[in-house]
């Protein structure tokens, strides 16, 4: 729970993301004010977020130790940024994944907070020294990406620009241990930060296996929900190499050489087009028919298993 004297947190952007911050920090017991550039969104994203928490106190769903409706008492509407930002201890901005208009906030920003609050910002994908580069406040800033949807994917990778200051990075860091988030530390910034490095990764090689003729698209799907993916939801790739052998120290004596084969069998980066595209896109669509409410629906049974594997980790935390 947060001091009553703790300062506020300000979002930025009230979108999807947006509104999904909002009730995590709300959760944690923190005042979160919503800002926009348009002002419909702000009132959707109060519409919105009130339907969710009610839904969620009823299925047992929701986060801390506050009512839904002390929670909704937190988090409020604002159309002034300046206003918004006084006396706040942390930013998270949520505006698309545009660089400019990234940058056009951020540089906003910069003119208008004090030397303590955090800026942070919520991209995917955009370096923070392409975001916060020449900003006077560049010592608040970093990136805290979360991870869709972040009710219940509580990873957060928190990735410093080279200026950063170590003092925001910890502190970061100690708030989203506070609004139950799981963050990690990137302790340098690269392309796709670690995430979707490991991702991609995984999507190449699935694309390759598929492209090559090797298995089918939905195999190669159940590769991954009912192999890798099962053991995953609680423990890593290197503590799994821990695990599989006795230590690691002997996983490497055993498997290196194993693994370098298998690695150096691997092709180069697919393109993503063509034959391999329209095959993927037939299987899928067979389970997953790509019309709005299929998907719709899909995304629902897929928040749904998430919210359950959620509570499940819970429950199996390690004392
Ligand atoms: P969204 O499109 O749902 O919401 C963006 C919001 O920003 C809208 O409400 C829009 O009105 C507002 N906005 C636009 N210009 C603005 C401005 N100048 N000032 C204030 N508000 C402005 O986008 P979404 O999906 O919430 O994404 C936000 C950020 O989060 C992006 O950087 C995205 O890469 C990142 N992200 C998204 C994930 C996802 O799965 N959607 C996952 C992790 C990160």
């Amino acid at each position: 729970m947060a001091s009553p004297a703790a300062g506020g947190v300000v979002i930025v952007g009230s979108g999807l993301i947006g509104r999904s911050w909002a009730m995590l920090f709300a959760s944690g017991g923190f005042k979160v004010k919503l800002y926009d550039i348009e002002q419909q969104q702000i009132t959707n994203a109060l519409e919105n977020i009130r339907k969710e928490m009610k839904l969620m106190e009823q299925s047992g769903a929701l986060k801390g130790s506050l009512s839904a409706q002390q929670q909704l008492a937190l988090i409020s509407g604002c159309g002034n940024l300046a206003e918004a930002v006084e006396g706040a201890m942390h930013i998270q901005e949520c505006v698309p994944e545009n660089l400019e208009l990234k940058k056009k906030i951020f540089t906003h920003l910069d003119s208008i907070v004090d030397d303590s609050v955090i800026l942070s910002s919520s991209t995917s994908c955009l370096l923070p020294s392409k975001l916060f580069g020449g900003l006077t406040h560049v010592k608040q800033c970093i990136v805290a990406h979360p991870v869709n949807p972040p009710y219940y994917v509580p990873l957060v990778e928190l990735v410093p620009h080279p200026e950063t200051a170590p003092t925001t990075m910890d502190r970061t860091h100690a708030l989203m241990r506070k609004i139950g988030q799981s963050p990690v530390r990137v302790l340098k910034e690269i392309d796709g930060f670690v995430l979707n490095r490991l991702q991609y990764a995984i999507i190449s090689e699935a694309w390759r296996l598929v492209e090559e003729g090797i298995v089918s698209p939905n195999d190669l799907d159940l590769v991954m929900s009912d192999g890798l993916g099962m053991r995953y939801a609680f423990i890593g790739p290197l503590e799994t190499m821990h695990l599989n052998a006795e230590g690691m120290v002997s996983y490497c004596d055993r498997y290196s050489e194993g693994m370098k084969h298998v690695l150096n069998s691997f092709g180069s980066v697919p393109e993503f087009s063509g034959a391999t595209v329209e095959k993927v896109n037939q299987d899928i669509c067979m389970k997953v028919p790509d019309d709005p409410v299929h998907l719709a629906a899909r995304r629902q049974w897929r928040d749904d298993c998430l919210m359950r594997l959620a509570k499940l980790k819970r429950q199996v935390q390690p004392q």
